[in-house]
């Protein structure tokens, strides 16, 4: 018969296969709903045999006022988060995202400091008493891992807060001054000290202090320089970090089910910064340590200086008389403009007069990975229709019309033409190569990454200037009237 203790590590093996299985699931847009299922189930397995283990110890059962606050805590979060997933849009998911990565932290330094506060005046007596060498080695771990956990949390909390604030909109601050690096440097220092200081007397006031403000400080200083385009990628590494410090705050707890999901957290949060810095063809080094973002957007795009033809609904709807092949291009303008709905209906319309309609969608089309996917998604266009990069761009020498809604850097030939420059070497789709290439944008104005796009100038190119919703709806319109 199996014991109790080992049928509820059973449940936490059980609970980090289904978050395995759950992340693989959300690789695929066809099996993502799937895998957040299973991801949940895993973690109410977690959760359940958690709440039993600490009732059977004895250490949150004694009294029914810490089970009052252990069901005010699950009810508020449960409900809370029910709220948020149906009132928030999709174009706010990347700073709700943020929000949540900084909540996780910060839930993780404060269980690794009630620990701290728990033990520590025990922890001085079982000093006094001379204990043995596992004693020591336990209070090691103890003590690393309430340092590793607040370090990490406290600046994944106010580093998230900036980061959402800052796509947002709301964060007027740039700090990109010189030597902000060696502030970086300081505060790290100081907040290594602290727990080193905390190794000798893990009840020092002074020290818990001086660890959680140097901590807290180092994550407003780290993400404020950082252009706001690139928040994203910082997202998603501060979403790494949340990871790494739950799993620190479960050796500071013995919960092996937290040490698994905050490594697969960890690991998946960087895995993910790995590529968004390839597709960008960035490193990461320059992405957080360069404000590179920040001024980009135009800076030294010289698209205003030359002029390029601008059509309307009317002359760009002949060229999809009798197309075998249209293959759309959204990118970030669409999502700004909210046209998926209606470029949709426009590819339902071209299909009912026999076109093939394709969606090409560039891994860092957008602001946030999968941007594109679901904007997509939730205009109902079936996920056969999605090709990847380098899926479709063979497609596009056989395309009869390329349609470009919002997209700019990933269709810029620049990234052959110029290897130097801020785009070079970044894989993009070969739209040039399409007949008729319609590009729908306000302007001639550059994208994310500052470059002017030659494209526009082409004789192959229509450029249909004005909102990317407004110009698709025109266009639906006039492809009706063929
Ligand atoms: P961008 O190169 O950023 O270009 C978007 C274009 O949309 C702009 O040129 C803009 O031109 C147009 N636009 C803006 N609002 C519009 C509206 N209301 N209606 C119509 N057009 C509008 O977009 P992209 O091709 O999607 O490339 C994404 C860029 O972001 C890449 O450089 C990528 O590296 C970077 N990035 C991506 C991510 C992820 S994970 N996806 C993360 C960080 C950075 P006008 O102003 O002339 O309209």
């Amino acid at each position: 018969m199996i014991s109790i203790e080992n049928q509820l590590e059973l449940c936490y093996l059980v609970a980090a296969a289904l978050f395995i299985f759950g992340i693989k699931g959300l690789g695929s847009p066809r099996t993502a709903v799937r895998g957040n299922r299973l991801g949940s189930i895993g973690m109410l397995i977690a959760v359940i045999a958690t709440v039993i283990m600490i009732q059977r110890d004895g250490s949150g059962g004694d009294s029914p006022a810490q089970w009052t606050w252990v069901l005010i805590g699950l009810g508020a979060g449960a409900l809370v988060g029910a709220v948020m997933a149906k009132r928030v849009e999709m174009t706010g998911m990347p700073e709700m995202v943020a929000l949540l990565n900084g909540f996780g932290g910060a839930a993780s330094a404060l269980v690794g400091l009630s620990e701290l506060l728990r033990l520590g005046p025990q922890v001085l007596i079982w000093d006094q008493a001379g204990a043995g060498s596992d004693y020591h080695l336990w209070r090691t771990v103890l003590v690393v891992a309430v340092g590793a956990s607040s370090l990490i949390g406290w600046l994944t909390l106010t580093g998230s807060v900036v980061a959402m604030l800052k796509l947002a909109g709301k964060w007027k601050w740039n700090l990109a001054f010189g030597g902000v690096n060696f502030i970086k440097g300081g505060l790290l220092l100081l907040a290594v000290v602290s727990s080193g200081m905390l190794l000798q007397d893990p009840t020092q006031m002074l020290w818990i202090g001086l660890l959680t403000g140097s901590s807290a400080l180092l994550g407003v200083i780290f993400v404020a320089p950082i252009g706001g385009a690139d928040m994203p990628v910082v997202i998603s590494f501060l979403n790494s970090l949340s990871g790494l410090a739950a799993t620190a705050t479960g050796f500071v707890v013995g919960n092996n089910a937290l040490i698994i999901s905050g490594a697969l957290v960890g690991a998946a949060g960087l895995i993910l910064t790995a590529i968004m810095c390839k597709a960008m063809n960035r490193s990461f080094l320059d992405v957080m340590f360069k404000a590179y973002g920040a001024s980009s957007a135009g800076a030294s795009g010289d698209g205003e200086k030359r002029s390029a033809r601008g059509y309307d609904a009317d002359e760009a709807a002949l060229a999809f008389d009798g197309a075998r092949l249209v293959i759309v291009v959204p990118g970030y303008g669409m999502a700004v403009s909210q046209a998926q709905h209606a470029v949709r209906e426009l590819a339902e319309e071209l299909e009912s007069k026999g076109t093939d309609v394709r969606y090409a969608i560039h891994p860092v089309a957008g602001r946030m990975p999968g941007h594109m996917n679901v904007l997509l998604a939730e205009a109902n266009v079936s996920y056969d229709k999605l090709f990847e990069l380098d899926d479709i761009n063979s497609a596009f020498s056989e395309c009869d019309v390329a349609l470009i809604v919002g997209a700019n850097d990933t269709i810029n030939p620049a990234a052959h033409t110029d290897p130097g420059g801020p785009l070079g070497g970044m894989p993009i789709l070969d739209v040039e190569k399409a007949r008729t290439t319609i590009i729908v944008k306000r302007s001639l104005s550059p994208g994310y990454a500052g470059v002017d796009n030659d494209l526009f100038y082409r004789t192959s190119t229509m450029m249909l200037f004005g909102d990317g919703k407004k110009k698709i709806v025109e266009l639906l319109g006039a492809v009706k009237e063929l």
